[in-house]
């Protein structure tokens, strides 16, 4: 594996790599890696010549100062995960690199998916995203990318992204990730104390409990269903629970067999925000 920090460097290693023929698969990440990122490496390694990996924990994107200190960081570890999935470049750029001081941050229109659920809750969250991954795709020149289902709607507004770029990339999505009793896997959930992972699997819980209820509830009675769900564990914070569609994640107000439909929810246990989904059709 080799590591590249600077801009300049990968860029040019890896220009060189598709310039003799190689298929480059992408794996961009915040590090704190877990078996949901090593699954996605998997598949872009199995699926291209060579595996690129980039670790940075995006200031930009995150709303809460709070919550971009603690974000974990270990960069040996994480060194050695790679390794472990056969990763050929890892790119570890640091912050001076990616954000030139003076330089003009981007402002994206997204539309109708950057207001809604994980865009209202965490204001300018999606711009940073789009921000990073605009960058990140032009160092890398990746031919297919690699973004997990359960950040569902980062995935959806990659999609747009890439549409608005015009970038020659295909993006790849991939299945949620869990532990065996079926909390998402999330770098956050580290922070979780003893009670709260034992408690923790309710929010799956209660997510498949509600998608099996389809058949008899309507989209509002489902919404009151996991609402009321959540009120009888004070430990549990309910953010939002939204039944969406899966194109522009827009809330459904029928059930339509033909539409893909998922639903998202965000909770805070103790000092840690989750987020998880499930489709529903
Ligand atoms: P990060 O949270 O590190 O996640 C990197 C990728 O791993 C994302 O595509 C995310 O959806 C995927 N992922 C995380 N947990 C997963 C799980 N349990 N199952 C499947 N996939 C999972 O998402 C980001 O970083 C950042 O926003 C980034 C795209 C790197 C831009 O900074």
């Amino acid at each position: 594996m080799i590591t590249f920090s600077k801009i300049a460097d990968t860029q040019t290693f890896l220009y060189q790599q598709k310039t003799n023929g190689l298929k480059i698969g992408f794996v961009p990440t915040m590090g704190a890696l877990h078996e949901g990122h090593l699954e996605l490496m998997r598949r872009a390694k199995q699926e291209n010549d060579i595996l690129v990996v980039s670790i940075f924990v995006n200031p930009i994107q995150f709303n809460n100062k709070e919550d971009l200190k603690k974000y974990p960081r270990n960069l040996n570890r994480d060194a050695e995960l790679l390794k472990s999935v056969d990763c050929d470049v890892l790119f570890a750029p640091d912050n001076n690199d990616m954000y030139p001081e003076g330089q003009i941050i981007k402002s994206y229109d997204f539309g109708n998916i950057e207001h809604i659920m994980e865009g209202s809750s965490r204001p300018g969250h999606f711009n940073g995203v789009g921000v990073v991954v605009s960058r990140l795709f032009e160092i890398c020149i990746p031919h297919n990318a690699y973004f997990g289902e359960k950040d569902f709607q980062q995935l959806a507004i990659i999609k747009k992204l890439v549409d608005i770029e015009n970038t020659p990339v295909n993006i790849i999505p991939c299945a949620i990730v869990r532990e065996a009793d079926g909390l998402a896997m999330s770098s956050r959930n580290i922070h979780l104390i003893d009670h709260e992972r034992e408690v923790a699997p309710f929010i799956y819980q209660t997510l498949k409990m509600a998608k099996d209820s389809q058949g008899v509830f309507s989209p509002v009675k489902m919404k009151q269903f996991v609402l009321d769900k959540f009120k009888g564990k004070p430990e549990f914070d309910l953010e939002y629970f939204e039944i969406a569609n899966e194109t522009d994640l827009q809330p459904i107000k029928q059930w339509d067999k033909d539409v893909g439909t998922l639903g998202f929810i965000a909770v805070n246990l103790g000092k840690v925000r989750l987020i998880d989904n499930i489709r529903i059709i």
